[in-house]
């Protein structure tokens, strides 16, 4: 595979097995000699295949988005360093900056990234690591990425992505400068909802090669079988992509004009705050979306949804609505049934 192959060719072939339709699942310790907490060969062809799609120089997976969060930024930080990460990010990220680094003497700051002063003011002070979610979970806050990397750049710091609500066949940071960008695998690129994993890649193959030393310490790899559903999963990415981003705009605009709902955020819809910035940036505008209700209690819609299953995930090919932490908004996941059938069950729930 080369850079020349279009993205879908990439995500089917790159990093696959020559000899066989499918990758197969190494399931040992160690091959010809090597032990393979370093590098199974599933997982090292799941980390090729995203490498190759990322336009990255060097991929490294984990066991779960949360081992990408923690092993890319320990890697990245030492004694005294600084972290600004935006406000909203996904729970225990958030845990992670404003809990767990602080508690190891790290100063880290969480600001407003939307707002261009907060980021100025935050980078004035010598900052090692800016972190955040182009679109984030679970509010749907869109972050202007490549000003922010330039920004961060210019005062010194590494720049690392979280990049699961959008998958880069919608948004690939690396193009835009972005040091690190890193996923819940188990969202968009598994897509099935079988199997939990994480995958950081780097622009630097150095920075790649550190982080798989900081992997060797701390543990947390990827399970060879959970790499065969991901090396599955990923080969109809594009596809499924485009699906969730078609239903979930449908979604969003039956949501808006229904009067049992407050207010709709859908990075496709003109009201939502920084809508322009999507537009110009992305391939689209993903398959998250998240809405207030009016006049009806949170818990009495997830009673009634049925073919919307009210659990904790994203990017299956199920539909999913879960409460953000707050308990204001009902944080949905489209999936990937006919457009139709999701919206009457909305339409059921609500009414
Ligand atoms: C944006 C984001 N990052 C990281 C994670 C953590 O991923 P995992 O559950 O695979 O550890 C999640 C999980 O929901 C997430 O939504």
């Amino acid at each position: 595979m080369t850079d020349e192959h279009g993205f879908i060719t990439r995500s089917i072939h790159a990093g696959e097995a020559e000899n066989a339709s499918a990758t197969p699942i190494y399931q040992a310790a160690t091959v010809d000699g090597a032990y393979l907490r370093g590098g199974n060969p599933t997982f090292t062809a799941f980390e090729e295949k995203m490498c190759a799609l990322e336009g990255g120089g060097r991929s490294i997976a984990t066991a779960c988005g949360m081992a990408s969060v923690t092993q890319a930024v320990m890697t990245l930080i030492r004694a005294g360093s600084r972290i600004v990460c935006h406000q909203t990010a996904y729970t225990w990220t958030r845990h992670f900056m404003s809990e767990e680094l602080p508690r190891l003497g790290f100063d880290t700051e969480m600001i407003d990234m939307r707002d261009p002063k907060q980021v100025d003011a935050a980078l004035e002070k010598p900052t090692d690591v800016a972190y955040f979610e182009p679109l984030s979970n679970p509010s749907l806050d869109i972050i202007d990425a490549p000003a922010v990397i330039r920004k961060a750049h210019a005062a010194g710091a590494k720049v690392v992505i979280d990049n699961t609500f959008l998958s880069p066949h919608l948004f690939r940071p690396i193009d835009h400068g972005a040091d690190v960008v890193l996923h819940s695998a188990t969202k968009y690129l598994c897509g099935h909802g079988d199997a939990l994993a994480g995958i950081i890649t780097t622009r630097d193959p150095d920075l790649g090669e550190q982080i798989l030393r900081t992997r060797n310490t701390y543990g947390g790899i990827l399970s060879p079988l959970n790499a065969f559903l991901l090396l599955r999963g990923i080969k109809t990415l594009s596809i499924r992509m485009d699906r969730h981003v078609m239903n979930a705009r449908a979604v969003a605009e039956f949501l808006e004009s229904h009067p049992r709902v407050k207010r709709t955020y859908y990075p496709g819809l003109p009201s939502t705050p920084g809508h322009e910035i999507a537009r110009s940036q992305w391939a689209g505008y993903g398959g998250m979306v998240s809405f207030e209700l009016a006049e009806m209690p949170i818990e009495q819609f997830f009673n009634k949804v049925r073919l919307c299953r009210p659990w904790v995930s994203l990017g299956d090919v199920g539909s999913l609505v879960a409460g953000d932490p707050a308990g204001q908004r009902v944080r949905m996941s489209v999936g990937l049934e006919d457009t139709d059938d999701i919206i009457r069950d909305l339409e059921q729930a609500l009414g």
